[in-house]
């Protein structure tokens, strides 16, 4: 099946699967993410497995599915048009780490846009350039250091792969997400993610460059699901969940353990934080 014909069919069993249902976002979730999913309503979701575009997923504690479902009404009264407004959440994603290949990402990206679905929030969970800004905080990109240097659009043909990455995080949308964030009494960081391969954590020194070159969070993911997004038109914000200060800026060993369950900890906050912030966007 070409890349082409494996996204329409994946958009075409994601259709059958919902009926009049349309999204009006996307949301890809990150380590410490999950838990919003556990405050939509009236789900349907189809395995990662029926959908042709999309990846297979190898890491442990990550669901394989999409789901759509509604928005839960605003808790402050406001805005009746935002209830009920249905998402798709892709529940699990596959990182560059795991096979080297940076495309992984594309086909499910591709099949959002081919949707009709406006907008990408992609979430992830991060390593902290700042002291002030320790584990549980949040920041939203303002823009990303593409250090490994890799393409999720290697492979594809035509003028519009040479994509435009000034803005690549939509500015009104971050603007959006900062005010939703306040509203519910929490704070959003904004600042520049640094893409690292991985799958081993960075060493101190290289931190240390990272600091020097602009970064303030550090990791494995969202830099590709960008890329591929904006080359498909979609608008994109993405958020970090800070899970450590990373290398050398604390005394504490880094592990994938460690990882998650700084997750787990702030993954209700993250949950609330992340669903005020959607429905400031499909309002
Ligand atoms: N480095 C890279 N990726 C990460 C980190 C980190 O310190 N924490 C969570 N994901």
């Amino acid at each position: 099946m070409s890349a082409d014909s494996s996204v329409q069919a994946s958009a075409e069993r994601l259709r059958d699967a919902w009926g009049a249902r349309r999204p009006k976002a996307a949301v890809v979730l990150g380590s410490g993410w999950a838990g919003m999913v556990q405050d939509l309503e009236a789900p349907i979701d189809v395995p990662y497995g029926e959908l042709p575009a999309f990846p297979p997923l190898g890491i442990a504690g990550h669901a394989a599915c999409v789901r759509l479902a509604r928005l839960p009404r605003r808790p402050d009264g406001g805005a009746e048009v935002s209830a009920g407004a249905d998402v798709m959440v892709l529940m699990g994603r596959q990182h560059a780490y795991e096979t080297g290949d940076a495309t992984a990402m594309r086909g499910a990206v591709q099949t959002v846009a081919a949707l009709g679905c406006p907008v990408l929030v992609v979430t992830n969970a991060a390593g902290s350039l700042h002291t002030q800004w320790p584990a549980g905080s949040l920041m939203a990109l303002s823009d990303h250091l593409n250090l490994v240097q890799r393409s999720p659009l290697q492979g594809v043909t035509g003028s519009a792969r040479f994509v435009d990455m000034a803005q690549a995080y939509d500015p009104q949308l971050r603007a959006r997400a900062l005010e939703a964030t306040a509203r519910v009494g929490a704070t959003l960081h904004e600042g520049v993610y640094a893409w690292m391969m991985g799958p081993q954590f960075e060493t101190p020194a290289e931190i240390r460059m990272l600091q020097r070159l602009g970064a303030d969070a550090v990791g494995m993911s969202t830099v590709p699901e960008t890329i591929a997004a904006r080359h498909a038109g979609l608008r994109v914000l993405a958020i970090s969940l800070m899970t450590n200060m990373a290398a050398g800026l604390s005394a504490e060993t880094l592990s994938h353990e460690q990882t998650l369950r700084a997750a787990a900890a702030n993954e209700q906050r993250a949950a609330q934080v992340l669903c005020a912030i959607l429905q400031s966007i499909v309002d």
